[in-house]
């Protein structure tokens, strides 16, 4: 598969638990740059939905073979400063935001055969720098040797919030407290998995985004990147 692009910079890893607003604001880096934003999760919906259609038994899948990882047809090509993912060469994107993958991609990425097949597609992605890439891996096993790794927190609760404003729901009471139990019980599956947890790599700056407009939280990491410029 060739992913690589043509551009030339840094690359930037930003990774951090669900809902910490990692994908908006790689993305929103990236442009401000004139960089490639990389969004290691959607491979990973990306393999989910493909195993889906092809009716492979969930419990098959941490039996799945490289030959037959080959055999999904996912790939990416790069599209309007990020990566369009495809499976069968069509365009998936809405599908892998949909409550099947949803519910299903956490098994497909706690598979150690994905991550090992999927390593070397995402590390070409970064191949001449200018990437922002975004995840639970990144400054840890995808690229180690990244020029900037963020590491992106934020309370809980203001996640929940985020979430559930996104989602148009009603961001109070109950639905609040269920939210955010919910991705407390995320995270602590994401952190203590034995395959590619979800920790801090040791050279990361870790932004707390709590309190920060996601325009303060954008600026925060580009500023951080211009003092990484050779
Ligand atoms: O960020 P997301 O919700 O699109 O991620 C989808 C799933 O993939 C989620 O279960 C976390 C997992 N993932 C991962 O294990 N490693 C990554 N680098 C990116 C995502």
């Amino acid at each position: 598969m060739n992913t690589s692009t043509t551009t030339s910079g840094l690359v930037i890893a930003i990774d951090g638990p669900a809902a910490s607003g990692k994908s908006s604001t790689a993305r929103a880096v990236a442009g401000r740059l004139g960089y490639r934003h990389l969004d290691s999760g959607s491979f990973y919906r990306a393999l989910t939905l493909a195993a889906l259609q092809r009716g492979i038994p969930v419990d098959r899948w941490p039996l799945l073979t490289h030959e037959e990882l080959d055999s999904l047809h996912v790939d990416a090509v790069p599209a309007d400063g990020s990566f369009l993912v495809r499976v069968d060469g069509q365009d998936v994107s809405e599908a892998i935001r949909g409550a099947d993958v949803n519910a299903h991609v956490s098994l497909m990425a706690a598979v150690p055969a994905v991550r090992g097949w999927l390593l070397e597609i995402l590390r070409e992605t970064g191949r001449n720098g200018g990437l922002v890439a975004d995840g639970r891996d990144i400054g840890t096993v995808v690229f180690p040797d990244a020029d900037l790794k963020i590491f992106l927190i934020s309370d809980p609760e203001v996640r929940a919030r985020r979430r559930l404003l996104q989602q148009g729901a009603h961001p109070d009471g109950e639905t609040l407290r269920q939210e955010t139990e919910r991705l407390a019980a995320r995270d602590h599956l994401d952190q203590t998995r034995s395959i590619a947890p979800l920790v801090p790599a040791a050279d990361a700056i870790t932004l707390d985004t709590s309190d920060l407009s996601f325009e303060e939280q954008v600026s925060a990491v580009v500023e951080l990147s211009r003092v990484r410029e050779p």
